[in-house]
């Protein structure tokens, strides 16, 4: 059967395997702006709408089922609805889901958090509902302590959806391919943000100099879960640049966090930030965040009684807080991490599909390259070699940024490839959980074969 509008073979059986949640896009479109729920699942013709998930599988509505690498956009360390973390959400729901009240799971959990994460194990945690909102109330912090304006970032690293972390905007590079500042957010609220090119220490260094700089934001392992991977030193080389100029350093381990190892990107780099923001698996796949740090700096949300001696306290009330079904998640998630097992078996997994997906790419032929500094989020990209990797300054980072948007083009062709053969990869990123087996890894490199032959055969790919 033809479908009409699509030339393409791929996308044709794309769209007649997906016919269900064709229609459902059809009435999502009338509700959502965008019909979908989450920038990064809009997906064309339409999204794949799914049903159920155990384990490192998932089923859509279409009845197809998939090995998924989306793994609750990182939060699933453990895969879908692992038993021990089911069975305590639904301990906690059945004695209530918001109690009004303090509850001792939170406290549980936040130990847990000050034994894991190195720059809290003398320090202080603050719950809050979302990643985006640990990294709201760690700017907000480093503000608060150094009375300063400023923060500075790196482009295409990721904080959240807030004003001050989604500009990508420096006015000293020069338009259009570096940063904008985007709709609804005041061109006043951007003169705060200083996006810099990854790796890039002088031009940190030049910029702190002015002493108006209040904190140095950045994903440790590299930009957007690790696609532009941070370069060896420059950890190391940023704790001391901030130190000297009274800058505070966040590590926003909101991904890397539990993942890269169970203290996160800052264990296994050992370079100890000042403050950390974290999410994801922090909440065990239920909504969650928290900051995390050193008490000279967490102490500014305190109660002071008595003489105040010109103290101004941060506020931070929110509703869902350390609610308690997030709270049961966590500690489940949080206590299995502690028993150590999981970072060596997840890693070797990493390791597995991307030695993989470079062997087949080699034998293919192809110009191509998996990658992730991250051990267990894997990167694909075509037309990238690995110096395309060095991004350390702003020439290499347009160079770099212009070869993904070509690799995107051929990577959106890809996952249709892929989703019509049971692999459901989150864009040009594979995530993976302690429940992706050997076999799960063997078929995905299979199908990544067959489906670089698909992309050849129908002129989408040249050697
Ligand atoms: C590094 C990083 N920081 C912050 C966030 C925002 O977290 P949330 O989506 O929970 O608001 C994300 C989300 O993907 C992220 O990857």
């Amino acid at each position: 059967m033809a479908v009409r509008g699509f030339t393409s073979k791929i996308e044709m059986e794309y769209v007649e395997k997906h016919l269900k949640s064709k229609d459902l896009y059809d009435r999502a479109r009338k509700v959502f702006a965008r019909g979908v729920t989450h920038d990064s699942r809009y997906f064309e013709p339409m999204p794949i709408y799914c049903v159920r998930a155990k384990g490192s599988r998932k089923w859509d509505v279409d009845g197809n089922e998939y090995i998924d690498y989306w793994m609750g956009h990182g939060a699933l360390i453990l895969g879908h609805a692992h038993p021990a973390i089911t069975k305590a959400v639904v301990k906690q729901a059945r004695k209530g889901t918001h109690l009004g009240a303090s509850h001792e799971l939170e406290i549980q959990w936040a130990e847990k958090v000050t034994r894991l994460i190195p720059c809290a194990r003398e320090g202080l945690v603050e719950f809050t509902s979302s990643g985006t909102e640990a990294t709201m109330m760690a700017i907000r912090i480093a503000r608060a302590y150094t009375g300063r304006k400023k923060i500075v970032k790196f482009l295409s690293h990721f904080h959240g959806w807030f004003d001050y972390t989604i500009i990508d905007y420096n006015p000293d590079y020069s338009p259009p391919l570096v940063g904008d500042y985007p709709a609804g957010i005041p061109h006043e609220i951007c003169k705060y943000t200083i996006a810099l090119p990854p790796n890039d220490i002088e031009a940190v260094e030049k910029t702190v100099q002015g002493g108006d700089v209040a904190c140095v934001i950045l994903e440790p392992g590299g930009a957007s879960m690790g696609l532009i991977p941070t370069m060896k030193g420059f950890l190391e080389d940023l704790r001391r640049v901030t130190r000297d100029y009274g800058v505070i350093l966040i590590f926003d381990e909101v991904v890397t966090g539990f993942r890269d190892a169970p203290g996160g990107a800052q264990e296994r780099y050992n370079v100890i930030p000042d403050i950390s923001t974290l999410g994801k698996i922090l909440a065990g796949g239920y909504p969650g965040g928290a900051v995390a740090g050193g008490r000279e700096y967490m102490s500014l949300l305190e109660f002071r009684e008595g003489d105040r001696g010109g103290f101004r306290r941060i506020n931070h009330p929110g509703t869902f807080n350390a609610n308690p079904i997030s709270a049961a998640a966590g500690n489940a998630c949080l206590s299995l991490i502690l028993e150590g097992k999981v970072h060596p078996s997840i890693n070797r997994k990493g390791d597995m599909l991307r030695r993989g997906l470079n062997d087949v790419i080699e034998d293919a032929g192809v110009k191509a390259l998996a990658w992730g500094t991250t051990p267990s989020i894997i990167y694909v990209g075509f037309g990238i070699g690995p110096e395309d990797l060095e991004v350390s300054d702003i020439e290499s980072y347009i160079r770099f940024q212009r070869k993904i948007s070509e690799s995107r083009s051929i990577m959106r062709m890809m996952e249709k490839a892929l989703i019509n053969r049971g692999i459901h990869p989150m864009g040009s990123r594979f995530i993976l959980s302690v429940a992706h087996t050997r076999v799960d890894i063997e078929l995905t490199i299979e199908m990544f074969y067959e489906a670089l032959r698909e992309l050849r055969s129908e002129g989408i790919l040249k050697a």
